[in-house]
């Protein structure tokens, strides 16, 4: 940092000088690729995040020392990422074998259960986070066993999808349920949040069925109803194959984005 990149004195949010601050809120970015610590067992989860991508959130929305949560830790990428920049972390993970690779990836707490049983009984001791920062479950993506992606991930031996506890968000067969559920999970969570504490949810709209179905967007109105929606940051996968869906019978999508939804505790 220069002499003359300092952090304003107003800021109390972060960390940032003014010329970080200002290139985190473009509304895109490209993140490529996957951990950097690739092994076996990070790259058996199917849907393990970059920890350097989460980083850059953290950074922006807490100061060092403060508290970051991820009910759907998976291998605890965000713990990495408050590991790397000096912030306290609290993961909770349903499946014990995910839960252990996060383990060994950092020292900060992970919790076995159901978020929705953990919030209730073990979570409360932890105090109040300035942000909450996940990805849960895209609904029912991982059971489309047919997806090019699906098949190479079987032939290399892979987890196609997390498993088959019937608590898994994963796991449930409508929208309208999946939504609620996850729905009153993230307006539980505005308890465990500071004021004005943020949550940030990385989600995608899905293909099923022969339609796309804007479950990122539905989240998104039924959450403004107690949260503030402060936008979207899109998250570019520029790195994926582009398949031939729908060619040459009609347009169906090579969806390789995702959206960052930040909301504020109102
Ligand atoms: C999209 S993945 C998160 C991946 C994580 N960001 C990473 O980098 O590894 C969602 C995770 O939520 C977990 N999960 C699903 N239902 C859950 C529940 N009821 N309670 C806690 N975790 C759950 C899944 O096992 C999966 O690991």
């Amino acid at each position: 940092m220069s002499d003359k990149e300092t952090v304003d004195k107003r800021n109390k949010l972060n960390e940032l000088t003014g010329r970080e601050w200002i290139r985190f809120t473009k509304s895109w970015f490209i993140a490529d690729g996957k951990s950097t610590e690739i092994t076996h067992e990070i790259d058996s989860h199917p849907a393990s995040f970059p920890p350097t991508m989460i980083k850059e959130f953290i950074e922006f929305f807490t100061k060092p020392g403060e508290k970051v949560l991820d009910p759907f830790v998976g291998t605890g990428s965000t713990l990495v990422a408050c590991n790397e920049c000096g912030r306290e972390g609290v993961g909770i993970e349903l499946y014990e074998k995910y839960a252990q690779t996060a383990m060994k990836r950092t020292n900060l707490p992970v919790l076995i259960g159901d978020i929705r049983k953990v919030i209730k009984t073990e979570l409360p001791q932890f105090g109040k986070f300035s942000l909450c920062i996940t990805s849960p479950p895209y609904w029912r993506i991982l059971k489309k066993f047919k997806d090019y992606n699906q098949q190479e991930r079987s032939k290399k031996g892979l987890d196609l999808k997390y498993g088959e506890d019937p608590k898994d968000f994963g796991m449930i067969e409508t929208k309208e349920k999946f939504l609620a559920e996850l729905g009153d999970l993230f307006i539980n969570i505005i308890d465990l949040l500071e004021e004005r504490g943020h949550l940030v949810i990385f989600i995608q709209n899905i293909r099923d069925k022969g339609e796309t179905i804007p479950i990122a967007y539905e989240l998104t109105v039924q959450l403004r109803k107690r949260y503030k929606f402060l936008g979207e940051r899109i998250w570019l996968q520029n790195q994926k194959i582009l398949r031939p869906y729908g060619y040459p019978y009609g347009f169906v999508p090579n969806i390789h984005h995702h959206y960052a939804l930040i909301f504020q505790k109102k």
